[in-house]
């Protein structure tokens, strides 16, 4: 892990152009080392996100015996070992930053028969964990949190699990998805219901590596004691990482960015929804399938935003674009208004307070509320802002800047490997005035 010193120094103005392909998908990256590491046989990556959070998945992995190698840039060629065939690892698995890590991963070892404990650093170490163990716990597995329901978990093997029909209570992806690679291992059939949409990469994934996924709604089902076959994975570039592009591009004036190969699946591609309906200017373009995930390029111009009251529908849709679409609110013409986004507190940082905090810093008028904030457009002044180690904060404010009126210092920046190691100089190399110490 790198230090937690870096500083983003980001001088005001510029302008967004070119043809860029950003960071490969996070979500489908850890997908695809846990399911090809499940899997017979042999699963090729292309497009791997070489993020320290997918690296923490891919070292877990290995650290139970499954032989993955990296072959270069992105690509990576895991040798499946089966769902019965990991073994106990030797210490502790470190997930460092990454909660899809743990959460996901909690699922997969409560099926074994060994005991694993799962750690991480101290931003996930604060995050709550009982929205996976209660629901693996009535399955039948034992684990143990910190008294406060967080992080180390440590769970025992040799439980075996029944397949349960369970309703969230939230709407998670990392929920939906840890019940249901539980459920491979549970006697019957495991359903999830969730109460939104969201992020189905997990179910696009089992389906293609052959596991059957019964999907009607909100519901979806799958037999435990199936098999998953080795296959071949293109990952798209991400369109959590593509956001930040999109919204510098709509703030910057004189902006005309292209974005390549990002995944616009339905249920991630709020961010498009919610800042078109602000004003932006973005074209979706050569619409594709590539892996069973559709795939875009994204053509973004500026254009004058303006306020919203974003619908609550979106939320889910965008759950990891709100620190860039503040900021979007921020360069708009009136008011937005975000509610029903209570889980924004308690992703990699307290993400509505911070967010205010680093704008109110600049001078914008923002107030949080328990499930949201109201943010007054205005003119961004300049300033030091704190990321609290949340890269999405840290990319978020980096682009703020180029509708400043002077300098702005972003602190505690390292974290921004996690999910888009060369951020800094793809986005220096598109026009974005930004240097790091
Ligand atoms: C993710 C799901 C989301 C998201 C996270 C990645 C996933 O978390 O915020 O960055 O890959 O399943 P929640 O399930 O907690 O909403």
């Amino acid at each position: 892990m790198s230090g937690s010193n870096t500083v983003f120094y980001v001088a005001a103005g510029g302008a967004l152009a070119g043809t860029v392909r950003v960071a490969g998908d996070k979500s489908i990256s850890h997908r695809s080392i846990m399911l090809g590491s499940l899997a017979e046989g042999v699963t090729e990556v292309n497009g791997f996100l070489e993020g320290e959070d997918c690296l923490a998945t891919m070292n877990a992995f290995r650290a139970m015996g499954v032989k993955i190698d990296h072959l270069g840039e992105g690509q990576v060629r895991i040798e499946g070992v089966g769902l019965k065939g990991l073994k106990k690892p030797a210490a502790a698995l470190d997930l460092g930053n990454s909660g899809t890590s743990m959460r996901l991963m909690s699922g997969i070892c409560a099926g074994q028969d060994f005991d694993v404990t799962l750690i991480g650093d101290a931003s996930l170490s604060k995050r709550p964990m009982r929205r996976v163990t209660d629901p693996l716990m009535a399955m039948g597995a034992r684990i143990e949190t910190s008294e406060g329901g967080t992080p180390p978990l440590r769970i025992f093997g040799g439980h075996s699990l029944k397949g349960m029909d369970y309703v969230l209570p939230m709407a998670s992806a990392q929920v939906k998805s840890c019940v249901l690679l539980a459920g491979m291992y549970a006697e019957g059939e495991t359903c999830t219901t969730e109460p939104a949409p969201t992020r189905d990469h997990t179910e696009r994934m089992l389906n293609g590596l052959g596991y059957a996924v019964q999907r009607s709604g909100a519901r979806t089902c799958l037999q435990g004691g199936g098999t998953l076959s080795g296959t071949q994975i293109d990952v798209p570039a991400d369109i959590s990482s593509a956001a930040f592009f999109m919204v510098g591009a709509s703030i910057a004036p004189n902006s005309d960015i292209t974005l390549e190969n990002v995944g616009i699946n339905p249920t991630r591609d709020g961010v498009i929804t919610i800042l078109r309906e602000m004003g932006a200017d973005i074209e979706v373009l050569n619409r594709r399938e590539v892996c069973g995930e559709p795939v875009a390029d994204i053509r973004v111009r500026s254009a004058r935003l303006k306020g919203i009251h974003i619908p609550e529908v979106q939320v889910p849709l965008a759950i990891d674009e709100f620190p860039a679409i503040f900021v979007a609110a921020a360069c708009a013409e009136g008011t937005t208004v975000l509610t029903g986004a209570e889980e924004l507190r308690v992703k990699e940082s307290d993400r509505i307070q911070v967010m205010a905090d680093g704008l109110q810093v600049l001078g914008i008028r923002a107030e949080p509320t328990a499930d949201g904030i109201r943010i007054e457009g205005g003119q961004l002044g300049s300033g030091t802002v704190q990321s609290h180690g949340d890269h999405r904060i840290s990319m978020s404010f980096a682009m703020a800047a180029l509708r400043t009126s002077g300098p702005i210092t972003i602190e505690d920046c390292a974290n921004v490997n996690t999910s888009f190691p060369g951020f800094v100089d793809l986005a220096a190399r598109c026009g974005l005035n930004i240097t790091q110490n």
